[in-house]
């Protein structure tokens, strides 16, 4: 963090961003650069890992979130409850998830190969989901991690 805000001073990036940061990782950069250097931290966020202490203290910091694998590679798909708030909006599962994590003012990746989805999935911008539509996707967390490598850091 050191070396990425020296960067920074001498203008070689404008923003420095990080990622998979624990809590403890967070605190640690923190104490070096201060939160407001840290322009976001991105980690993944979806329906069934919602990732909800990391999301609290980056929240309690200032520091901006960045949700990647919003669509948990596809699996948001299948689910029941958000394949019914999707009918209740003309909508298909994929903007519903979208839409959730937008909504929570997280800045929201998703990725595709197919025009036809990157559409779609641009298009959740123009959801907005009720308070209990948002209340019922909130339940469906069961801390299932998708991005688990083996060189990992002990997870929050
Ligand atoms: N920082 C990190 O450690 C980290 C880790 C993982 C991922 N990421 C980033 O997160 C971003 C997204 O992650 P991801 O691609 O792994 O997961 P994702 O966006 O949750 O899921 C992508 C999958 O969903 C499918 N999909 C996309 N739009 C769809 C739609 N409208 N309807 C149905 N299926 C749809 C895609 O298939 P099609 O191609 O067939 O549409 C693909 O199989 C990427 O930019 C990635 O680099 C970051």
């Amino acid at each position: 963090m050191e070396a990425l805000a020296e960067a920074k001073a001498q203008g070689l990036t404008r923003l420095i961003g990080v990622s998979n940061f624990t809590i403890a990782h967070l605190q640690q950069a923190i104490a070096v650069v201060g939160a407001q250097e840290i322009a976001t931290q991105q980690i993944e966020i979806h329906p069934f890992l919602q990732n909800r202490k990391v999301v609290e203290f980056a929240r309690s910091q200032g520091i901006h979130l960045t949700a990647y694998m919003p669509l948990a590679y596809g699996k948001v798909m299948a689910d029941p409850t958000i394949i019914e708030i999707a009918g209740a909006h003309q909508a298909n599962p994929a903007q519903i998830a979208l839409a959730w994590s937008l909504q929570q003012g997280f800045a929201t990746i998703p990725s595709s190969t197919k025009r036809a989805n990157l559409e779609s999935n641009l298009a959740a911008q123009n959801i907005r989901l009720s308070d209990a539509e948002m209340a019922a996707i909130a339940k469906l967390d069961k801390g299932e991690r998708l991005a688990n490598p083996d060189f990992a850091p002990q997870w929050d």
